[in-house]
């Protein structure tokens, strides 16, 4: 869509960070009952990425960002606004502004949406407000989560999905709005299908005062499964309806990297083959609020992605929440 006014969104760069550590399927095999093949037929995963003890999302979100910022050509403090997906701080009071600050991104204002692997496609479509409504014009949005430090190893229906990761993009206003359509769904009678909450313990029994802590990601798997595969395709169906645009004029179909199941059932259920398909969660295993970004990223660096290329970009996951954002790369 052309705009008058220099308020379109443009993505102009991307960036990602994973750790070091490896932790193979048959690692995992050697701590609960399962296997490389089942974990590989039923998800597709075969390998993630795990932080060390003390490494949370602020150095990955960090590396990630700083790799964007380098390859869009600008300087940290020209960037009007951090916005930070995850939902897995290294401070409950959010952790946007630490990243700020080791960025010295000192011009940035900065906050933490927290909507689970929704967190990244719902963080872009709030970043494109901004850049409409003329407030800001250079956004640098950043996907990360460390799930790996929310499950239970001796889960097994949990404990061999997840992985850490950071991705990030930087958004600009131009001439040109990239984004064609979106939408952000939310059904919060299903909370407790996927959730990591708190609880709490007493602390001083006489005055009855008590301290929070947080439980393990608990996971109802197949109803995840069967709200990502009923619902994203209607919504995404949804909004390429809205562009005015048909199922043929999509190049990529880039959904939250979560079970590859899901991934091919959507793409099936659109009827979009699988070379239109972008993956790489057997690599890397779901990363949350990270998946999207870092797959993009990967896809951006190995070149395939074309200018004018309509690529659909889907969140899905806790809450339940699920979003869509339709753009012209
Ligand atoms: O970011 C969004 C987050 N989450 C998701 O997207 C998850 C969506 N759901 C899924 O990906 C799949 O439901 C899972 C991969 C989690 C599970 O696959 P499934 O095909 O739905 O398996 P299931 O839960 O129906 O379990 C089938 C069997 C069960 O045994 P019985 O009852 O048939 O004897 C499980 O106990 O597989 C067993 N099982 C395992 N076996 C070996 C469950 N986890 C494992 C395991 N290894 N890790």
């Amino acid at each position: 869509m052309q705009v008058t006014q220099l308020n379109g969104p443009q993505i102009i760069s991307t960036g990602s960070a994973t750790p070091q550590k490896s932790l193979h399927n048959e690692q995992i095999g050697e701590i609960v009952d399962t296997s490389d093949e089942w974990i590989s037929t039923r998800t597709g995963i075969k390998s993630r990425k795990i932080t060390d003890n003390k490494v949370g999302i602020t150095s990955l979100a960090v590396e990630a960002s700083n790799k964007a910022i380098e390859k869009a050509k600008i300087q940290p403090k020209d960037i009007d606004l951090i916005i930070l997906a995850t939902s897995s701080p290294d401070d409950l009071f959010g952790s946007a502004s630490k990243i700020q600050y080791e960025l010295k991104a000192t011009k940035a204002a900065a906050f933490d949406i927290t909507a689970a692997c929704s967190g990244f496609v719902i963080s872009l479509i709030t970043a494109a407000q901004f850049i409409k409504s003329g407030t800001y014009k250079k956004i640098l949005i950043i996907g990360a989560d460390v799930l790996s430090k929310w499950v239970d190893w001796s889960d097994r229906r949990t404990c061999i999905l997840f992985g850490d990761a950071a991705g990030a993009i930087i958004m600009e206003s131009s001439n040109m709005d990239c984004i064609l359509s979106s939408s952000i769904k939310t059904d919060g009678s299903q909370t407790d299908q996927l959730s990591l909450t708190a609880n709490s313990t007493i602390s001083n029994p006489a005055l009855q005062l008590n301290h929070r802590y947080y439980n393990f990601i608990d996971m109802n798997g197949k109803e995840v499964y069967k709200f990502a595969v009923s619902k994203l395709p209607t919504a995404i169906a949804d909004c390429i309806k809205n562009a005015n645009l048909s199922i043929e004029k999509v190049n990529w179909l880039l959904l939250h990297q979560a079970n590859e199941r899901i991934i091919n059932a959507v793409a099936s259920k659109l009827l979009l083959p699988q070379e239109k398909v972008i993956s790489n969660l057997s690599k890397y295993g779901n990363t949350s609020a990270a998946s999207i970004p870092l797959a993009l990223d990967e896809a951006n660096q190995k070149g395939i992605l074309k200018t004018g290329d309509i690529i659909i970009m889907a969140g899905f996951g806790a809450g339940f929440t699920w979003s869509v954002v339709l753009l012209k790369w």
